[in-house]
Parts: C-alpha cells; sequence; structure tokens
C-alpha cells in the first residue's frame, strides 16, 4: 500500500514553521505562521485564561464525553460573542452553534454537511484566501470556485471586480467571507460594502461562510462583526466558524464553533439534527478543556473584563508594529511606499515582496514570510524592528 506513495508537500505555512524551528540562527525572525507575540516576543497564556483553568482545576469533577455538538453553555457563549443579547437570530432561535475543534474543525463540519446535504453546492473563496481554506473544503469533497478580492495596484479592495463575480453566482452555493482581519491580505470591505455584499447574498440566494478567526483584532469585539450584521438580516441563511485560537491565545485546545443561522427556529432543529451526523461521523464528539475555558471567562464579569482587555492590547500592539513598520522603512531610505501596512488590520499584511524576495529573507537572513508575501505583523517586535528593516531595505536594493 505504502511503496507507492510519493512524497506530500510541505504546508505552505505550518511546514515554515518546521524549517525555522531548524534554524540555528539566534537572530531567526518567524512572520510565518498566525501567532501574537508580546512586546518580548513570547506567546504567554492569558491571565484570564490562566485563572479559569486554576478554577477548573478545582471544580471539574468528570472527563465525560461532551454532547456531539458540545454543552449548551458553551453554546450560549458563542452565539452571545458573536451576536450579543437582543439579535433578532438569536430571539428567535434560529442559530445552531456546535463546538467544534478549532476554527478549522468549524469549516471542516460546514464542508461535509454541505457537501453531504448539497452535492452539487460549489465553494467560493476570495482571490486570495488562507492557504488551507481550498485544503478544507475539497477534502470535504466540494467544487472550489475563486472571486476577485485583492488589488494590486491600490493594495486595496478589487471591490467592484468582486461584486461583479458575487452578482452571477448561483442560488444554492456558499461564498466565504472573511468576518473580519482577512487572511492574508489584512483588507476589509467598510460598512457601506458589507451592506452591499449583504444586498448581493440576498438577490442571489447564495449562502455566506463567515470565517470569523480574528474577532477582536480589528478594531474590537463588538466592531469586528460589522460584516456579520449586516449579512444576518431578517430570515437570511448564513454559517459562521469561530476560532478561539488568537483572540483567547488557546491555539493549541483547538477550540471554535460552527453557528448555522436558518430562517426560522424549526429550521435550525432540522439543521442541527443533520450537522449532528457529520460531526458523529468525523470526530464523535469535541475535546472539552479549551471550550470550559471560553465558557468560564465568557460567563464571569470579572474574567471577561480582564480578557476584554488582554484582546485590547494584542490589538494595540499590532496597530503599533504597523505604524513603526512603515516608519522605520521609510527611516531606511525605502521608497516603495508601505504606507498601507497602517491601514490594514488584523495580523496580516499581504508586503507586497515577491517570491524571490521571501526566499531571499528566508535564506539569506533567517526572517520567515509566508511565500505569497504574508507578513504576520504580531510577530514583530521593537528587538527585531531594526533587523526586519534593514534586511527588507537590502532585498529591494537600498
Ligand atoms: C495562519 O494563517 O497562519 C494561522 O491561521 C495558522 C494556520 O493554521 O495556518
Amino acid at each position: 500500500m505504502f511503496e507507492q506513495l510519493e512524497m506530500g508537500p510541505a504546508d505552505p505555512i505550518l511546514g515554515l514553521t518546521a524549517t525555522f524551528n531548524e534554524d540555528t540562527n539566534p537572530d531567526k525572525i518567524n512572520l510565518g505562521v498566525g501567532v501574537y507575540k508580546d512586546s518580548e516576543g513570547e506567546t504567554p497564556i492569558f491571565n484570564s485564561v490562566h485563572k479559569a483553568e486554576e478554577r477548573l482545576l478545582q471544580e471539574a469533577d468528570t472527563k465525560n464525553y461532551l454532547p456531539i455538538g458540545g454543552g449548551p453553555e458553551y453554546a450560549a457563549a458563542v452565539q452571545q460573542l458573536l451576536y450579543g443579547s437582543n439579535h433578532e437570530v438569536l430571539t428567535s432561535k434560529r442559530a445552531a452553534t456546535f463546538h467544534t475543534p478549532g476554527g478549522t474543525g468549524g469549516l471542516r463540519v460546514a464542508g461535509d454537511s454541505i457537501h453531504k446535504l448539497y452535492p452539487s453546492a460549489k465553494i467560493w473563496l476570495s482571490d486570495p484566501t488562507w492557504a488551507n481554506h481550498g485544503n478544507i473544503f475539497k477534502h470535504a469533497g466540494m467544487e472550489v470556485e475563486t472571486y476577485p478580492y485583492f488589488d494590486a495596484e491600490s493594495n486595496g479592495l478589487a471591490f467592484d471586480a468582486m461584486i461583479e463575480v458575487l452578482s452571477e453566482i448561483p442560488s444554492g452555493d456558499v461564498v466565504l467571507l472573511h468576518g473580519c482581519c482577512h487572511n492574508p491580505t489584512g483588507i476589509d470591505p467598510s460598512p457601506d460594502q458589507w451592506e452591499r455584499i449583504a444586498d448581493v447574498a440576498g438577490d442571489r440566494g447564495w449562502v455566506p461562510l463567515v470565517d470569523f478567526a480574528y474577532q477582536g483584532l480589528g478594531d474590537g469585539l463588538e466592531p469586528d462583526g460589522r460584516g456579520l450584521m449586516a449579512l444576518s438580516r431578517a430570515g437570511a441563511e448564513l454559517f459562521v466558524s469561530s476560532s478561539f485560537s488568537k483572540n483567547f491565545g488557546l491555539y493549541n485546545e483547538r477550540v471554535g464553533a460552527l453557528t448555522a443561522v436558518a430562517s426560522n427556529a424549526e429550521v435550525a432543529e432540522i439543521v442541527r439534527s443533520q450537522i449532528l451526523i457529520c460531526i458523529r461521523a468525523n470526530y464523535s464528539n469535541p475535546p472539552a478543556h479549551g471550550a470550559s475555558i471560553v465558557t468560564t471567562v465568557l460567563g464571569d464579569p470579572e474574567l471577561r473584563s480582564e480578557w476584554d482587555g488582554e484582546v485590547k492590547a494584542m490589538r494595540d500592539r499590532i496597530n503599533e508594529m504597523r505604524t513603526s513598520l512603515v516608519d522605520s522603512l521609510e527611516q531606511r531610505g525605502v521608497k516603495r511606499d508601505f504606507s498601507f501596512i497602517a491601514r490594514q488590520r488584523g495580523m496580516f499584511s499581504f508586503s507586497s515582496l515577491n517570491k524571490e524576495q521571501v526566499d531571499t529573507l528566508r535564506e539569506e537572513y533567517s526572517i520567515y514570510i509566508v511565500g505569497s508575501g504574508r507578513i504576520n505583523v504580531a510577530g514583530i517586535t521593537n528587538q527585531n524592528m531594526d533587523r526586519l528593516c534593514a534586511a527588507i531595505a537590502e532585498v529591494l536594493g537600498v
């Protein structure tokens, strides 16, 4: 069975981390994988998370299975974070939330369920998108298409071209939209543009799947939900995949959720029953610990407020690094206009460095950037800024 196999390619993001780990240069810089580093270059456990874990250690009394879709307290906490307390989606009880292993698990459950229930439905991804999106949906059996997103000339959103393609997508197909902090470009639609996207979804009848992996890292927990609010009009159907890897720093706990919003409560229960079948056939039921932390933090006013502050601190540091990167490159005499980096939001920036420049940065400077030129701004610190900007200036020929 195995001898006929050929070597598969390394993952463009996690494979880069493996190469970084093997690099012996003490000054190496990892701007590849989307992991937050504090001003000391560390990825510490949040204080709010630590306190919740202490509490759980004292209080937890079983490791019994969770229900297939996870527990109701976690689902309620996820829904509240998405919609607040009084949104019509919640008061109408038309959302069904499933606790999944990470946001990736949420996307895969969505892909499996959609493909099983609607075998001819295609999924449309932004061009470019997170390197793993295509894999997830292809492995779920779905046909993958793309819509325009990035305008290289303006380093902005190719909005007209995007709307043109979204307006041709047939009813019953699914369109993946990044809720905020678009990965890899850091460019999000404006509030008006979100309304227009929601108009097109309503007119055409395609179903949005919102990948919401960075809530709180853009402009704030609530403002980052602008797109979701626009899409969640009365009666509208959609999926939302939540991840708590970044905004809780719970990367290795694999904690996320899939929320299916149906047109009414009765349909939501039917959708729930179908998605539970897909989950049971896949991983049976979710791992508990990460979700217990999230539920504890979000359910306790004191921990919740501490967590809000920790998310704000991450957001502020990332935005500070954006401005500082632009200024430092300018001070190094780099003539190319990098001011767009300061306008983007979230962990990532599409740097406009080409593949050759990215390769040189890795091979000669031990600076690791994803092949597309995506930089994890959250990996930059005041300590590595100088070395980074000097290297970028050199590869740009300054
Ligand atoms: C990223 O885009 O770097 C993160 O979402 C981590 C991953 O799994 O790729």
